[in-house]
């Protein structure tokens, strides 16, 4: 008689001797795709403040606010001053999803590098979320044009960032100091 689990078994047995000889190739496949995992160093570390007004809502959440009132960038590898974000340009217009309450960040940024004095334009997007103590933390894809012939590596790399956002003091309600690391893959 016909039966669904003799047929199943049937089925594992061709299949366990497809999968003997496609094993030594598999495992290899494995191997290789471990070992790519992707690995990042630290080069920038950036103190930005920041000042926010009420967000607006809409019909996605609240459309953030962010506007830049400068900030240094410093060189994790030798701690010199790097550079300096320009105010004036970009911000932080993400939002705050009326859903899941993650913050979906969209950031732009432009910095003047303190050697060549080019300038850089940053665009960052990803997803925060509110810790209990306030401070919000996100975490970043990042991607940096520039001409500064230094950074030429950065520019052709997979960056990622990350900031801590602390929320603002009662004494400045509209402020708060964001720390940013970007990092860049090493492989
Ligand atoms: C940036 O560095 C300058 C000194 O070079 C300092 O006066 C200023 O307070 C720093 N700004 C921030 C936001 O840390
Ligand atoms: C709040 O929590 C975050 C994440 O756990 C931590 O990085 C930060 O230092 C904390 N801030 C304060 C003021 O305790
Ligand atoms: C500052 O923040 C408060 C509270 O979030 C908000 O009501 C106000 O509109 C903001 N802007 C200014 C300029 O105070």
């Amino acid at each position: 008689m016909f039966s669904f689990l003799g047929a199943s078994k049937v089925v594992i047995s061709v299949l366990g001797i497809a999968l003997l000889f496609l094993q030594p190739v598999s495992s290899t496949d494995a191997h290789k795709v471990q070992s790519n995992a992707p690995t990042f160093t630290q080069v920038y570390e950036a103190v930005i403040p920041t000042t926010f007004e009420n967000n607006i809502p809409g019909p996605f959440g609240g459309r953030v606010l962010g506007g830049w009132l400068g900030g240094n960038w410093t060189n994790t590898a030798t701690g010199a001053l790097a550079g300096r974000v320009v105010t004036g340009f970009g911000g932080e217009l993400g939002l705050v999803s009326n859903v899941d309450n993650k913050h979906y960040p969209d950031i732009s940024l432009v910095v003047q590098w303190a050697d060549d004095q080019k300038f850089a334009f940053l665009r960052m997007h990803g997803i925060g979320s509110v810790e209990s103590n306030g401070t919000t933390t996100f975490t970043l894809y990042a991607r940096m044009e520039t001409d500064s012939s230094s950074r030429q590596n950065l520019v052709e790399n997979f960056l990622l960032a990350s900031i801590v956002l602390p929320p603002p003091t009662a004494s400045s309600p509209n402020v708060s100091v964001g720390v940013l690391q970007l990092f860049a893959k090493n492989n």
